[in-house]
């Protein structure tokens, strides 16, 4: 599943969103790049051809006032410029802007927090963090992912740029962008508006892998917690219970139901901790307990000042929450 993860760049586009911003943008930037040439050179030519020579004897060469032809010409050419640019980029936002979900299409709520991102797939009855599957769009027929992005806090930004354009998540508010991704991949993305301390560290991640492989996670992630009844898990599911986890962090199918951090259902199922900062292995998971401060400055998470046996128990416990 998890494969080579690519490098961010609105060039290689791996959706149908992202290839229509790529060619909108390829096509303003070559009516810019045409215009700066024909100034440019106009410049450079009048410069030198009109430059003071040694025979003027310091006579202004005779003065020309008005000309129709030619102020006509550059009146009309960036008239017909602009509109061009300007239907262009009309027809690209229709396209892109759909504020109600296209038929078939699957919907998941984005929620921002500081700082993580909470991804809640309602329809299919799971919640997961950080780490966003899709299917690959290989099937015509289904319709495209359909996101509605919500803030738990302040404002942040969701920019995947292989697969969509950004797009703000606002307070008391809902925004839609769709995603439709035409290759496999791990994509890399970021919160792109500054929302505090983290916001640097406010990363995510996109899997998009065949629709297959998409049903077999959904599959997993749909399973309640796996109840692992090794003593050393049950003595870390008893302290994760019995003190401040559960006020932030859900567990499904057992009483830890907080809201405020991630859900950790399935916490194993990801490949990193902390919206990014590390991959989470056990080494990463205790240090996180011991001290979020120490991996992620500012962490709304606190340190837990729990014992290190009781640590090592909680995350015997994390580490089976597969
Ligand atoms: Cu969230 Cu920047």
């Amino acid at each position: 599943m998890e494969s080579r993860i690519l490098t961010p760049s609105i060039f290689s586009p791996a959706s149908v969103p992202a290839e229509i911003i790529v060619e909108y943008t390829t096509l303003v930037l070559a009516i810019c790049a045409v215009i700066f040439v024909v100034v440019s050179s106009l410049i450079v030519y009048c410069v030198a051809r009109f430059r003071e020579r040694a025979d003027d004897n310091g006579r202004e060469p005779p003065q020309i006032y008005g000309g129709g032809r030619i102020e006509l010409a550059w009146t009309v050419a960036p008239v017909l410029i602009v509109a061009v640019l300007f239907v262009v980029t009309a027809r690209t936002i229709l396209t892109l802007q759909k504020d109600e979900p296209p038929p078939g299409s699957l919907q998941i709520t984005a929620t921002g927090h500081q700082w993580w991102w909470e991804f809640d797939y309602a329809d299919l009855g799971f919640v997961t963090a950080n780490e966003l599957h899709l299917p690959l769009m290989d099937d015509t027929s289904a319709g495209p992912a359909f996101l509605n992005l919500e803030s738990q806090d302040v404002i942040h930004s969701f920019w995947v740029p292989q697969l969509s354009g950004k797009m703000d998540l606002i307070p008391n508010r809902t925004n839609h962008l769709w995603i439709a991704p035409t290759e496999s991949g791990v994509y890399v993305g970021q919160c792109a508006e500054y929302c505090g301390t983290q916001h640097a560290n406010m990363l995510l991640r996109v899997v998009v892998e065949p629709r297959a492989d998409f049903e077999r996670w959904v599959r997993e992630q749909q399973r309640p917690a796996t109840n692992d009844s090794a003593v050393s898990v049950a003595v870390g599911r008893a302290v994760f219970e019995e003190t401040a986890c559960v006020s932030c962090h859900s567990v499904r199918g057992t009483p830890a139901n907080g809201t405020f951090g991630p859900d950790l259902t399935h916490l194993m199922s990801r490949t990193t901790l902390g919206a990014g900062v590390a991959t989470n292995d056990r080494a990463h998971l205790i240090e996180w307990i011991t001290s979020p401060d120490h991996l992620k400055p500012g962490a709304r998470m606190p340190a837990m000042q729990l014992e290190p046996a009781q640590i090592l128990a909680v995350v015997d416990y994390l580490e089976s929450l597969q």
